[in-house]
């Protein structure tokens, strides 16, 4: 998608979109095309039931009087309830109202308005953002799809005062959006295209950018003692890997680096269950149980985008979870490169394993300030929380704290689960220093979530339990369904709020 910005002009020919306030109140723009076209608008708008509401369209084609092909009236709700995240919510709603209709293009009109908390050219950038966040399609392998089922809709161009500071306050955005589609992409893929050498790879891409990348193979695994998470991969034919990605943004002070903030992602390129094999329905799914490394991965790549300027690092432990001659056994007892053991009971719980030793490695090498991971680790906070929200887990009430208000900035919604003592104690295994389940059916994202905790010491530390919001089955305004790179948007909120320098 092309965005571009112009200063106000009325649109002559193609489609022009204008807004409509709630109780059927024109905007400037809206108000002057109704004039060009003798009324074509208001006399649209008697005869349905359109009043101007937010996430509500009101189409008209060839009015007389002009040369515009089509209107599209968009609905703003009240001016005073206007705020950014309903701005990117409508540009979702006029991306798909105008994606597959045949133009490939079509002019925005963004008028200042009363009571609006927000200026014309904070709106024009908002509803930019939504719109291109909606644009995102993974198509690459419908080779016979027709010019007609495709999207013809290329650019929009945003007609508003102030076209300089739009585009200035869209750049940042359009960073982290080359950030969201990259995880969308990587969540998209297929295993037999995507496993752990091959994400590995695509991570490396990030290095154009500025980022440090470095990947290591078993062999360093090995070394370093990384005995959990190499024997979740030890079933498969592919290699695993684990990549650090380390985003410099800060000058060094007294030729220091500053300690960074660090991001953890479980990156299971498939989980078929391994020996503790999953029922077939619906296993396809755990193509996209890399997901949180898919997060950190295009979160790394808006900051470095956007340069911001925070000392950011990131960590994704990469591995497949097959069943074979090779793979890991019930029973199994492996010592993780904290040194503590752990009794493997069930081999679907192998995205703890492989968070063990990333989190562990990523405390050892960098002390962060803290560390964020993010997993799709149960099938549990489906139940709970379904793919509403995500669960947070966290031994620290700021960094939590943080998080949440900046998933509420956003849109993606967190929900705080607790942690304890009596948790963890369901833990304890007979053989080993613990196990990889506790046992019971009850509250499997907590004691999940108590697993990890035993790998990050005193390290400020957050789990995003993102199992139930990484897939969309349904298309929301600026998330069409499939892979939809929660918390990209949320993190990048997170450092842009609370560990930027200004
Ligand atoms: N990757 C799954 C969790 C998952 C399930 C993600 C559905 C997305 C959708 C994870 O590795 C897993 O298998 N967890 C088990 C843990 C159990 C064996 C304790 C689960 O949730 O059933
Ligand atoms: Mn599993
Ligand atoms: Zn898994």
């Amino acid at each position: 998608m092309k965005i571009t910005f112009a200063s106000p002009a009325q649109p002559q020919t193609g489609v022009a979109v204008v807004g409509v306030m709630e109780g059927r109140k024109l905007t400037a723009g809206a108000k002057a095309l109704d004039k060009s076209t003798g009324g074509a608008l208001s006399r649209a708008i008697k005869a349905s039931r359109f009043k101007g509401s937010k996430g509500h369209t009101l189409t008209v084609l060839a009015p007389a009087g002009v040369k515009l092909d089509r209107v599209l009236m968009v609905g703003l709700g009240k001016p005073e309830e206007i705020d950014a995240r309903r701005m990117q919510a409508l540009g979702g709603h006029i991306y798909a109202a105008l994606a597959t209709k045949g133009h490939g293009s079509a002019q925005v009109v963004v008028d200042a308005i009363d009571k609006c908390p927000l200026n014309a050219a904070e709106m024009a950038a908002e509803i930019a953002f939504g719109a291109r966040l909606r644009s995102y399609r993974f198509d690459k392998y419908l080779t016979r799809e027709s010019a007609h089922d495709k999207p013809s809709l290329k650019g929009l161009k945003f007609i508003v005062a102030g076209p300089a500071r739009a585009r200035a306050s869209f750049a940042d955005q359009d960073k982290v959006a080359d950030g969201v589609f990259m995880t969308r992409d990587l969540v998209s893929e297929p295993a037999n295209i995507l496993y752990p050498e091959t994400l590995a790879k695509q991570a490396q891409g990030l290095s154009k950018l500025g980022v440090k990348v470095s990947v290591l193979g078993e062999a360093q695994m090995k070394k370093l003692g990384m005995g959990a998470l190499l024997g979740v991969g030890q079933g498969s034919e592919r290699e695993s890997r684990v990549v650090v990605m380390q985003w410099n943004g800060l000058p060094k002070t007294k030729g220091k680096t500053e300690q960074p903030i660090a991001f953890v992602g479980k990156g299971v390129t498939f989980d078929s269950g391994g020996i503790s094999i999953k029922p077939s329905g619906g296993m396809e799914d755990m193509k996209w149980d890399m997901g949180g490394s898919g997060v950190v991965i295009g979160l790394l790549k808006a900051l470095a985008g956007r340069k911001a300027r925070v000392n950011a690092v990131g960590v994704v432990g990469l591995v497949e979870n097959m069943p074979s001659g090779t793979a890991q056994r019930p029973g199994d007892i492996v010592t993780s490169m904290s040194g503590q053991t752990i009794e493997v009971l069930n081999t679907d719980a192998e995205g703890r394993l492989v968070l063990a030793d990333a989190l562990w490695y990523t405390k050892e090498r960098f002390k962060p300030k803290f560390m964020v991971d993010l997993a799709t680790l149960t099938g549990a906070i489906i139940i709970c929380l379904g793919a509403e929200k995500a669960g947070l887990f966290s031994n620290n009430d700021k960094l939590a704290g943080e998080l949440s208000a900046a998933g509420e900035a956003v849109g993606e919604d967190l929900w705080r689960l607790p942690l304890g003592d009596a948790y963890d104690k369901t833990l304890k295994s007979d053989s080993a220093d613990m196990k990889n389940i506790s046992g019971g059916r009850g509250a499997g994202s907590i004691t999940a979530a108590q697993f990890l905790q035993r790998f990050v010491d005193k390290t400020p530390w957050a789990h995003l339990d993102i199992a139930g919001v990484t897939w969309a089955a349904k298309d929301k305004p600026t998330v069409p369904k499939g892979g939809t790179a929660f918390g990209v948007r949320l993190l990048d909120r997170l450092v842009a709020d609370n560990y930027e320098k200004k």
